[in-house]
């Protein structure tokens, strides 16, 4: 098991793989790296000509140090962000399956310290579960011994890092082993572990209580769709939050099929539920005096003789009916299931969070998140997201696009005005939210990185939005 540590001992004298020294322009002069070890490491380093730039690393052997090599890494501008990322690109230059590393990387405070140890986990993260080579199989992670970090700064990070990298196994396992139940199975497993209560809808309560949305995109599969609860409630919460989780274990496009391209990175259309679960997971571990209710709405969107056709009619939980024009716009009708019944219950604001359009990475690429709602709401979601050094950016709802949405048999149809199609989606969930705070976060493409890794970002999923949906909750609960 990965584990993290501070240490106060001289970091050149630590028996270790790797030893991470920071560069900005010298070598950084940390307090635990002696000024002869720093000279020697920068002479070496010299001849390289190491950059200054956030994240650039050069690797050289371990001369004059107990580790067996020295990753000379760029801190850029030294912001908590560029120490984040510099940290994750020095992680992944520590060689394969490296059993224990050093980072001496200066921090001024506990959160420039958190953000160092999160970068280093972050961009250690692998992911070998099918991987036949038993020993990379079986690789569990490094000892990491962060130079100078207290306590508190290496809790917050390795409660944020498991919450990270645990939404990222979830994505990145093959949609045959992660369909609805599967996830509702893991979240089950995490309640054994960690004080939160959950509770799973399976079909036929899905079908009492009339969740319209869920059903129909489900049933074209023969891996049964779930709604699930997953709740962190402290006695003495300050506010509560609903976050409501896209959760489409594979995205075919059901009848309105996919093209094979557009379907190679849909394993990641669950990316939305699998934050909100490690969300609250996380919350529940941090103790956070905040109410804390994740939806996951869970369904494997596929084509068969069982599934929706385009032309249906199907009811939302609460009542509202919806044509399903395109069978691909699939993450609208689950959620609206989930924001309705996560507003029943009257918390403070409500979050969604779904990978739900191309549109969002036409309009934002592939590293920016848009944030479309109610204007205080999403203003907090960018100032929590800019904290933490996570790209969301705020998107309108114009109220013009509500009546592309218009059917001629049913209250709303499933596809709007394609121009601004992050936008027309975000336009129909508001349907769905009446007059609770609301924010709706579309992490479509950042959810899942299909090119190289960069900084802390490895490459297949990301755990795009936790960090930011965690700093909400502890601004929620005045932290
Ligand atoms: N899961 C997709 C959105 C998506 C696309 C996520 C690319 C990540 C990368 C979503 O269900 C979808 O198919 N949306 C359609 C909506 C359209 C039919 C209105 C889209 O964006 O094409
Ligand atoms: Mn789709
Ligand atoms: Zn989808």
């Amino acid at each position: 098991m990965t584990s993290l540590n501070a240490t106060s001992d001289s970091v050149s004298t630590i028996d270790a793989d790797a030893l991470i020294v920071g560069y900005d322009g010298d070598v950084t002069a940390h307090p635990q790296l002696t000024d002869e070890v720093r000279a020697a490491i920068a002479e070496s380093a010299a001849a390289l000509e190491p950059s200054s730039k956030a994240g650039s690393t050069v690797v050289l052997p371990g001369t004059g140090v107990s580790a067996t090599r020295i990753v000379v890494v760029g801190l850029g501008d030294g912001s908590e962000g560029d120490l984040r990322l510099a940290a994750g690109a020095a992680a992944r230059a520590c060689g394969k399956q490296p059993s224990s590393v050093v980072v001496a990387i200066p921090t001024a405070d506990d959160m420039t310290a958190s953000a160092v140890a999160e970068g280093a986990l972050m961009g250690a993260y692998t992911f070998n579960d099918y991987k036949s080579d038993d020993e990379v199989a079986s690789y569990k992670g490094a000892d990491w011994h962060i130079a100078g970090a207290s306590e508190a700064a290496l809790s917050r990070a390795s409660i944020l890092a498991a919450a990270v990298t645990g939404t990222r196994d979830l994505i990145n396992t093959p949609p045959l082993d992660m369909y609805p139940a599967a996830v509702a199975e893991a979240a089950q497993g995490y309640a054994q572990q960690f004080p939160v209560d959950v509770r799973v809808w399976d079909v036929p309560e899905l079908a009492e209580e009339g969740f319209g949305g869920i059903l129909g995109v489900g049933m074209g599969s023969s891996r049964l769709p779930r709604l699930v609860r997953v709740e962190w409630a402290p006695a003495e919460a300050k506010s509560s939050v609903a976050l409501v989780g896209k959760g489409i274990t594979f995205d075919t496009g059901g009848i309105s099929l996919k093209p094979p391209k557009g379907m190679e990175t849909m394993k990641s259309d669950m990316s939305g539920a699998a934050a909100v679960l490690h969300t609250v997971l996380a919350a529940a571990r941090a103790e956070l005096p905040v109410k804390v209710t994740g939806w996951l709405c869970l369904a494997e969107n596929m084509p068969s003789a069982t599934a929706q056709r385009p032309s249906d009619v199907i009811r939302i939980y609460g009542g509202k009916t919806v044509e399903v024009m395109n069978t691909d716009a699939e993450g609208r009708l689950v959620l609206a299931d989930g924001l309705v019944r996560a507003i029943e219950d009257n918390p403070d604001v409500v979050l969604d969070v779904a990978t739900l359009t191309g549109a969002q990475g036409v309009a934002l690429g592939t590293r920016t998140s848009g944030v479309m709602g109610h204007e205080e709401v999403r203003t907090a979601v960018v100032t929590a997201a800019d904290s933490v050094d996570e790209a969301f950016w705020p998107m309108p709802l114009p109220s013009y696009l509500r009546e592309s949405l218009d059917s001629k048999v049913a209250d709303l149809r499933n596809i709007g005005d394609p121009m601004g199609g992050m936008l027309s989606a975000g336009v129909f969930l508001q349907e769905f939210v009446g007059d609770t705070p609301w924010a709706h976060l579309d992490i479509a493409r950042p959810a899942f990185n299909d090119g190289s890794p960069w900084g802390f970002t490895t490459s297949g999923a990301t755990g795009a939005s936790v960090r930011t949906l965690f700093r909400f909750l502890e601004t929620r609960a005045g932290l």
